[in-house]
């Protein structure tokens, strides 16, 4: 196992920058995913980190030595990619063995280490098959098998559940998660898929453009992101937005564009007349004696939980309840907001704003 440090990592492209400066510490055994929007650079970064791309300045370190010009095979890490890459004419244990082969280890060697991962994967019985004769989420497995035996001081990760269907996809999720509580080795895993991101990681690195936004865990994150690229990107219903501006008051106050006042928290930096965004997340707004008017405008129950839209003034905002709801589109309802739970933002700037 080992740490990876990435300092002041960019890449470019002929004359276009696609990194700017990426700057993450990970510890040794820690599990940490990068997550953002398709093209922001996540497997850029990964594959620098592999060594599959040069790095155009600064540093990555494995452990405590700068790889920067360690070939890939000398960097003691082991890859899954989104596409398995297993080699279709080899059986799974011949899949699994291949790069302890490739290194010319002993025989008994490798079918023992091939023997351990199999049984970790739930792969005994599946030895002798042909990877066409593999359920996906099986080829899946042997994907990872094949990383597992190679006892890598680093696990890289890019999106390896996306080709998965949704259900095979939540248990690889668990899966994963319990293989790395077994084995603790580090792993730097990349996803667009925040909920992904949320459910494993240890810690989470957001990344927009080319640039990390937040780096936290993920209770962390979903408590308080430092921006509103961030509380947008993390939990599902996203969080609701209202834009309005600060009241010229003795208690600081917003008022959002359709009317809306709230008291703002004490001590928050503000100034009247400056443009916020109020945040509130789903399952903050209450639909149960309150005093805010809002218009039922689509109801969409999961079992568990329902998630209401509402029209407060012209903005929409969904609520998530646990409750059953018995009203109907068009109807009147006064919905509750905890006010306890109320993320302001700058306007211009979209950052967080907090005593
Ligand atoms: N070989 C390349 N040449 C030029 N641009 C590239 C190349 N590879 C990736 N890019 C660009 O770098 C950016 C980041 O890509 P990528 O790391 O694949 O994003 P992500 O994995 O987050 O979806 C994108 O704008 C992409 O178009
Ligand atoms: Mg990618």
């Amino acid at each position: 196992m080992a740490s990876v440090t990435v300092d002041n990592v960019r890449k470019s492209y002929v004359n276009f920058e696609v990194l700017h400066g990426i700057d993450i510490e990970i510890q040794d055994g820690e599990f940490v995913i990068l997550v953002g929007p398709s093209g922001c650079g996540k497997s850029t970064l990964l594959r620098m980190i592999a060594g599959l791309e040069d790095i155009s300045s600064g540093t990555v370190a494995i452990g405590s030595k700068v790889v920067n010009n360690v070939a890939p095979k000398e960097r003691d890490i082991a890859m899954v990619f989104q596409s398995y890459a297993l080699y279709p004419h080899l059986t799974v244990e011949a899949n699994m063995g291949f790069s302890l082969r490739l290194a010319k280890a002993p025989k008994s060697e490798i079918s023992r280490r091939v023997k351990e991962a199999a049984q970790i994967l739930g792969l005994e019985t599946l030895l002798d098959r042909y990877p066409r004769n593999l359920s996906g989420g099986q080829r899946q497995r042997v994907a990872m098998g094949r990383a597992i035996v190679r006892q890598p001081q680093v696990f890289l990760f890019d999106e390896p559940l996306s080709n998965l269907d949704a259900k095979l996809r939540v248990q690889m999720r668990s899966e994963i998660k319990q293989l790395h509580q077994r084995l603790k080795t580090t792993i730097v895993y990349v996803t667009h898929d925040q909920i992904e991101a949320m459910t494993m990681a240890d810690r989470i690195v957001v990344m927009r453009d080319g640039y990390v936004e937040q780096i936290g865990s993920p209770l962390e994150l979903y408590d308080r992101p430092s921006n509103l690229f961030v509380a947008g990107f993390i939990g599902s219903p996203g969080m609701n937005f209202i834009p309005g501006t600060v009241l010229d008051a003795l208690q600081p106050a917003f008022r959002s564009e359709s009317g809306l006042v709230l008291p703002l928290p004490t001590g928050i930096p503000v100034t009247p007349g400056q443009a916020l965004i109020v945040g509130i997340r789903p399952e903050h707004i209450g639909v149960r004696q309150g005093d805010i008017e809002a218009i039922v405008e689509l109801i969409e129950p999961t079992g568990a939980e329902t998630q209401i839209t509402f029209r407060l003034g012209g903005t929409p905002v969904i609520a998530s309840v646990r409750e059953r709801f018995d009203k109907h589109p068009g109807e009147k309802v006064l919905l509750q907001m905890d006010l306890s739970a109320v993320h302001v933002f700058d306007a211009k700037t979209g950052a967080r704003l907090e005593a």
